[in-house]
């Protein structure tokens, strides 16, 4: 299996102090990396630094096979690493399917496997609220519109901050089952998280990060098992 994400010793800085220590990561091509930490620990820092919105102050990064270290976000998003951050930004005054097709495109290996059907399909609360407008939506519905529409540019690899956050339990089940299949049909996902559970039937590994330091690495099904990890790092 070849890495498609790597992230090698990386540090990132918020003006003078340092975030991000060290930190690496690899992310094999059709898997999903749950990277798990308690609030603060660093999850959006890294996500920010691999998408190239913060600067990596030391270390590597590398995607699909090339050094993307210095690479602005927007090249790095045509190589196709496509980045869902925290904040579920929607275009509020245009209709859901407006939100996805200015999205559309190809992906960076010339392939359209994502379209609207298939968005449709993957998506059926989406496409019953096809010609709302975006802002009216829920908290949860926003987040699966964010994700459907980081897939309609077909990237490489999804980067998903915190996807669950705050949302009620019926529309986390929601996203855990698009997440789910999703992975099933070969998709490349780093999922930053809180919560373990959430992660638990969608990512097979999982890197916990503590104050901007990756501290553990573990399949899932046995972090599930790991008392002293998980009460030192994450919250439960
Ligand atoms: N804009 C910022 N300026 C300064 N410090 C920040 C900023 N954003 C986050 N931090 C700090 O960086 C650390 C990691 O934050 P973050 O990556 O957002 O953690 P997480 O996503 O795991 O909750 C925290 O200590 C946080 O206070
Ligand atoms: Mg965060």
């Amino acid at each position: 299996m070849t890495d498609l994400l790597r992230a090698e010793g990386v540090s990132a800085f918020y003006g003078a102090s340092q975030i991000l220590f060290d930190v690496d990561l690899a992310l094999a091509e059709k898997r999903t990396l749950a990277l798990l930490g308690r609030n603060g620990a660093g999850k959006s820092t890294t996500m920010k630094t691999l998408a190239g919105i913060m600067p990596a102050r030391g270390g590597r990064i590398f995607f699909a096979g090339r050094d993307i270290t210095r690479a602005p976000a927007h090249a790095r998003a045509r190589l196709g690493l496509a980045y869902v951050p925290e904040d579920r930004q929607v275009f509020p005054e245009h209709s859901v399917e407006d939100n996805l097709l200015i999205a559309a495109k190809n992906g960076p290996d010339g392939r359209r496997d994502w379209t609207l059907p298939r968005i449709w399909e993957t998506f059926p609360l989406l496409a019953k609220l096809r010609s709302r407008d975006a802002g009216r939506l829920s908290g949860g519905e926003q987040q699966l519109l964010v994700i459907a529409r980081a897939l309609m540019g077909n990237p490489l690899v999804l980067l998903l901050d915190e996807p669950s956050e705050g949302l009620a339990p019926i529309v986390v089940a929601t996203i855990s089952r698009v997440l789910r299949e999703l992975g099933a049909s070969g998709a490349t996902i780093l999922l930053a998280e809180q919560n373990m559970h959430f992660c638990l039937r969608i990512a097979e590994e999982a890197v916990v990060i503590d104050k901007g330091k990756v501290v553990h690495r573990q399949d899932t099904a046995g972090l599930v098992g790991n008392e002293d990890i998980r009460r030192r790092y994450l919250a439960m």
